[in-house]
């Protein structure tokens, strides 16, 4: 096993180039398996949750090439079982897609339930609610999720609640349902759209894909096609924390601007100075870090996968409290305790932590307890005084892309280095 080794309080300054969007790829990939062909995929992120995801295709028996480091073919003609089993589909959330993904191309889908971060209760009652909206059956046996159905016809699907993954899956399976489904109260994520257009590209018919109506008109067949995936906003908004804590300033290359509209607003809010330069985004911070409050909401309001990165930044503001509501996951601050570890004064009282503004912290070995919460907890470890050891970086190798490259390659003092076996003992206890 391998942990993070950092030396903090270096200001960091240069360039870094962010990767396609890992919420675009785990739902793009295994949408490929909709069209009897061959699909190029461009601006694949190398990171372990694609890598996850392009075995449980071979395991299908399709076919996946790498035609360069971020592109890939996967060819899915050969695929004939439309079963995931719980070996693979325990390691990520998205290994669900393949339930939309699979009925729509078979009429049927045996799918373990998924892995994915630990934020509490996951349901996926919305996801079932789609599917047996457009005529599936969905029962759970056996350690399967079973979706089967003779022939799917567009539906009228309100979701309850606005779900990311329930609106992928419902689109997965119903672009080749009969007639028209209509999505009310969809997701409007940047990563929604991404599918959206993947899913066109393949001769589907869906419009209104970054609105709360999402229209999917079906269609008999999709053929193969090539597709470059959108640059990731949230790899791009923990950059722009992480110079926010350490200070210095960063051009942030390959970026939406507009997808970074929350991140940006609520840094200028903090006094980080934020400058728009077409695909790219200057960080830069001179000043004190400001206090302020953060409430997540579905996009387009502030993403719950920055909060944990904030949360970092605001630890170091000088003095003030901030208050942070996770208006999205019952329990997303399982990272408090380690802040707390570094000097951090954080309360948390359910949805709601309430984060003193300390000024700075002090490095200390810590754990990394889900993706977001790991990068947080570089973030912290750049910016504390002293050397900060992050263990379970698996965690954080599901979500970024050459993160340590990047960061030494903006003068980030942090280096990959294998644990004693008493170590890795202790991570897996
Ligand atoms: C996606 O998770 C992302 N994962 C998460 O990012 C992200 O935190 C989340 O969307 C919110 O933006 C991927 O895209 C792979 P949801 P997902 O369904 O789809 C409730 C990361 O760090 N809900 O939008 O699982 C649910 O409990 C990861 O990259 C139901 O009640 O999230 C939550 O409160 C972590 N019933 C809310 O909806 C359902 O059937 C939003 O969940 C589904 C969801």
């Amino acid at each position: 096993m391998e942990k993070y080794v950092i030396n903090g309080g270096n200001t960091l300054h240069g360039e870094v180039e962010i990767s396609g969007a890992k919420n675009a790829a785990v739902a793009i990939i295994p949408a490929a398996v909709l069209a009897q062909d061959v699909c190029v995929i461009e601006n694949v992120p190398n990171i372990s949750d694609v890598s996850i995801l392009f075995q449980i295709l071979n395991d299908l028996g399709a076919k996946v090439r790498y035609l360069n480091k971020n592109t890939v073919e996967i060819d899915t003609r050969n695929i004939t079982e439309p079963v995931v089993p719980y070996e693979s589909a325990r390691h990520l959330r998205a290994s669900y897609y393949f339930l939309g993904a699979f009925l729509g191309r078979f009429g049927e889908a045996h799918v373990s339930p998924p892995g994915g971060c630990n934020f509490g209760v996951r349901p996926i009652d919305q996801h079932i609610k789609g599917f047996e909206a457009l005529g599936a059956t969905v029962t759970t046996d056996y350690g399967f999720i079973n979706a089967t159905c003779d022939e799917m016809f567009g539906s009228h699907i309100y979701l309850d609640v606005v779900s990311v993954g329930a609106t992928v899956n419902i689109m997965l399976a119903a672009v080749r349902a009969k007639g028209l489904t209509i999505l009310e109260n969809a997701a409007k994520e940047p990563h929604i759209v991404d599918l959206a257009n993947f899913l066109n590209a393949m001769g589907a018919q869906i419009s209104g894909a970054g609105t709360d109506v999402i229209k999917v008109r079906g269609v008999k067949a999709l053929h193969g096609g090539c597709y470059s995936i959108i640059p990731d906003q949230i790899e791009a908004g923990t950059y722009m924390a992480a110079v926010a804590a350490t200070g210095g300033s960063v051009l942030i290359r390959n970026i939406i601007p507009k997808h970074m509209d929350c991140i940006t607003a609520k840094l200028v809010e903090m006094g980080i100075a934020i400058e728009e330069q077409g695909d790219s985004i200057r960080v830069t911070r001179q000043h004190d870090i400001q206090r302020t409050n953060i409430k997540t909401m579905p996009y387009p309001g502030f993403p719950t996968d920055m909060q944990p990165q904030m949360a970092a930044v605001l630890c170091l503001a000088n003095g003030g409290t901030s208050i942070i509501n996770e208006g999205i996951w019952e329990n997303r601050f399982r990272y408090v305790d380690e802040f707390k570890r570094m000097g951090a004064a954080i309360q948390v009282d359910g949805k709601i932590a309430v984060i003193e503004g300390v000024g700075h912290l002090t490095g200390a070995p810590l754990r990394a307890c889900d993706l977001r919460a790991g990068a947080a907890m570089v973030i912290a470890g750049l910016a504390a005084s002293g050397t900060t050891e992050i263990s379970c970086i698996h965690f954080i190798e599901r979500g970024y892309e050459n993160l340590v490259g990047k960061l030494r390659g903006v003068g980030a003092d942090i280096q990959i280095v294998n644990q004693s076996d008493d170590e890795a003992a202790q991570d897996v206890g």
